[in-house]
């Protein structure tokens, strides 16, 4: 299962960087073939090409368009590390997301919402999940959502709240079984 981690923070300074070094480092201690995805290393100006993904069947007039859906493209499941803004997710995470279509259909996603707060993202999940159901994923019951992640895991990406070691592995365990269905569905 080629997995991806998808970071909806490009900030400097950003919580969600532990929270994904905690999945990533989690995820390879059980042989998963994973990778991080930084929004930072994918400058996509605000969707401006002149026909929808679903149209233009991503070839894009923008070459970071074209290299973003080229590489999401090689993963069979991916899992989301994102903060809740405004009660939703990130505005960089929405464009990144209008920019591809294809690349998620019938393919599964974990969500992992934290925050630097009290409410954890929770909002955002039910959001996120409704915009990834549009792009043809299927979304994970097994959410998990983090409230003060500057508690719950360490800087490093080392986990404090030990609660959130079970759902990490019941939700990657979840991402592969899925992983297992989808794959065969895909075939067909
Ligand atoms: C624009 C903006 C909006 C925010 N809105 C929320 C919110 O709706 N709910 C919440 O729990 N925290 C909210 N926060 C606080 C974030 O949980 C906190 O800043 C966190 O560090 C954001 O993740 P990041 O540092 O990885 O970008 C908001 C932060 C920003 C910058």
């Amino acid at each position: 299962m080629k997995t991806a981690i998808i970071l909806g923070s490009v900030r400097k300074v950003r919580l969600g960087e532990r929270v994904a070094k905690w999945v990533l480092e989690s995820a390879r201690a059980k042989n998963i073939d994973i990778e991080l995805l930084d929004l930072k290393e994918y400058p996509l100006p605000f969707f401006d090409e002149p026909e929808s993904p679903i149209m233009s069947k991503g070839n894009f007039i923008n070459p970071a368009a074209m290299q973003w859906g080229a590489k999401l493209s090689e993963f069979d499941a991916f899992i989301f590390v994102a903060p809740e803004y405004n009660y939703s997710y990130s505005g960089v995470l929405k464009n990144a997301l209008d920019y591809v279509y294809a690349q998620f259909k019938e393919k599964p996603a974990a969500i992992i919402s934290y925050s630097g707060g009290p409410y954890a993202g929770v909002r955002m999940t039910q959001l996120l999940r409704n915009l990834l159901t549009a792009q043809g994923a299927v979304t994970l019951q097994e959410i998990i959502n983090i409230a003060k992640a500057q508690e719950a895991i360490n800087e490093d990406g080392t986990l404090v709240n030990e609660h959130f070691k079970e759902a990490l592995d019941k939700q990657l365990n979840s991402l592969n079984s899925w992983h297992e269905v989808l794959k065969l569905k895909r075939a067909k």
